[in-house]
């Protein structure tokens, strides 16, 4: 067992993990109407988005009007509009839904300079209130893929090919990139306060590699365990062997 004085682990029933994120999230907003936080894509935060698009149609109007989001992660490549795109995953999974939106700040990957979109964004992702993050299969957050260090900033990354395999199982994209931009582990660090998120049985092992096992760069999410406010959501099926 390793020691993580930081960490506040909520273990949901399945059914209450989504509504459990996003009544947390609007308590956070109601503390700080101006938050400032990163966003994940992927198929773990979507029920979240989807409930947190319901709850802005029947609650407070104007909730997220001062917030800025700042994206956590793109692929390099990929032609701006892709299906498969981050930017547009969450414009359509959460911030279609919200009205007004919070300020949204995606990760400039269009231009020909890759890594100077990459240092733009370091200083978005700089002065973080929140990081919310989901796990990769193979203990990434965002594309902070294994070998990925503590002091890593906001950079383009070499994807991995189990992310690769990920996006073209996801995509079917003909052309799956080879490469992405990534808010780096020190920023995450930095943040004010971290939120893992992490659903489903085929996660088990991976989470309990980051929460129950020494950190090292096989997994960049156990660097995680650093930080003195790291909450990690997961659902029962996830936490099963923690
Ligand atoms: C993707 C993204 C991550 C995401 C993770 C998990 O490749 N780069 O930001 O959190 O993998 O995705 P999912 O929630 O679909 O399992």
């Amino acid at each position: 067992m390793t020691a993580a004085p930081g960490l506040r682990l909520e273990v949901l029933p399945e059914g209450q993990w989504a509504e459990t994120v996003a009544q947390a999230l609007l308590e956070r907003l109601v503390a700080n109407p101006r938050l400032r936080l990163c966003l994940p894509t992927g198929d773990t935060p979507t029920p979240v988005y989807a409930r947190l698009a319901v709850l802005d149609r029947a609650g407070r109007p104007g909730a997220w009007a001062q917030a800025t989001a700042v994206l956590l992660d793109e692929w390099v490549g990929l032609p701006a509009g892709d299906p498969a795109r981050c930017d547009r995953r969450i414009t359509q999974d959460l911030l279609d839904g919200l009205a007004p939106p919070p300020r949204f700040i995606p990760i400039e990957v269009d231009g020909d300079d890759p890594e100077a979109a990459a240092a733009r964004h370091d200083v978005a992702a700089t002065g973080l209130d929140l990081g919310v993050l989901g796990l990769g299969m193979n203990g990434h957050i965002g594309f902070n893929e294994p070998g990925s260090r503590p002091d890593d900033p906001t950079r383009l990354v070499r994807l991995a090919v189990s992310s690769r395999d990920a996006a073209t199982a996801r995509y079917g994209a003909a052309r799956t990139p080879t490469a992405g931009i990534t808010i780096g582990v020190a920023r995450l660090l930095e943040a004010h306060e971290v939120w893992l998120l992490v659903t489903g049985e085929r996660k088990a092992s991976i989470l309990r590699r980051a929460l129950r096992e020494p950190e090292g760069p096989d997994c960049p999410a156990s660097y995680l365990l650093r930080h003195r406010r790291l909450t990690v959501f997961a659902d029962e099926a996830a936490a099963a062997t923690l």
